[in-house]
């Protein structure tokens, strides 16, 4: 890691409008700002309205953890990238419990990924392989399928602003929770950025982020953000939780002073 640090909380299906503005505000009180450090929300679609009035925008950003790629039209029950580009500057899209719940397909995900872009929204796309994967040695397999189809309508200059969130599926709280070890991490990381430069080249694959996700809390965050390979972190369980997430941009804020002083 040497640039600026991107923390991502994925509040998933929790909080409903009054718990997600007092985990605002409690965040608001126990979080420093850091030049280098980007801090971005996901709540719910029903809570992205009033927290984007209430929110400190030198502090937080907002991220939608879904939405529908066409931009309007007959589907009912669905949000477009559209109808939320003045609301935030990020969407999640792949996340692993929507490629298993929803059935977002490879084909789905890169209309997603294309919308979001297509709306100047910045997507952060979530890859990564499941445990049965993992022990059949399909890993580097399903990474270069995952990166490949999400980015494939993307100009070169597009792939530039794409963020990768490479999350093992076995590693997130949802599913086994495991522990990933930074090697492990840090191998698949490389894989994914040698797989943007066979496709984008060199200078595309050095300006996207990759960051991390899968269990990552307050005593763990420090050992993925050390990696030179990593950009920040997404958060799931341990971002609901004020003082746990605090935890966390806590150990950034931490690691970005002590670095700057080495300098
Ligand atoms: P977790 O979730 O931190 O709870 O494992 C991460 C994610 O699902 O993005």
């Amino acid at each position: 890691m040497s640039g600026k640090i991107l923390l991502v909380g994925n509040w998933k299906m929790h909080l409903n409008v009054s718990q997600a503005s007092l985990l605002v505000q409690r965040l608001h009180e126990r979080t420093r700002t850091h030049r280098n450090l980007e801090i971005v929300l996901a709540p719910t679609m029903l809570t992205l309205q009033p927290l984007s009035l209430q929110i400190d925008r030198r502090k937080f950003r907002l991220a939608a953890q879904n939405a529908y790629p066409k931009d309007e039209g007959p589907f009912t029950g669905e949000v477009s990238f559209t109808m939320l580009r003045d609301l935030v500057h990020y969407a999640i899209v792949g996340h692993s419990e929507r490629r298993k719940f929803f059935h977002d397909d490879l084909p789905m995900v890169r209309d997603k990924v294309k919308a979001a872009v297509r709306n100047e929204i910045t997507p952060i796309l979530c890859v990564g392989e499941t445990q049965h994967e993992r022990r059949e040695g399909l890993t580097r397999r399903v990474l270069h399928d995952q990166v490949t189809t999400a980015l494939q309508n993307l100009t070169a200059r597009e792939v530039m602003e794409v963020v990768v969130a490479y999350e093992p599926v076995w590693a997130i709280s949802t599913f086994q929770g495991e522990y990933a070890r930074p090697d492990d991490v840090a191998e698949c990381m490389r894989y994914i950025r040698h797989q943007i430069t066979q496709l984008y080249g060199e200078h595309v694959a050095q300006a996207v982020r990759v960051i991390y996700g899968g269990s990552v809390d307050g005593s763990t965050v420090r050992g993925y953000l050390e990696l030179p390979e990593c950009d920040g972190a997404l958060v799931g369980h341990e971002s609901i939780n004020p003082y746990h997430f605090a935890a966390i941009i806590d150990a950034a804020y931490r690691m970005q002073v002590s670095q700057a002083h080495e300098a």
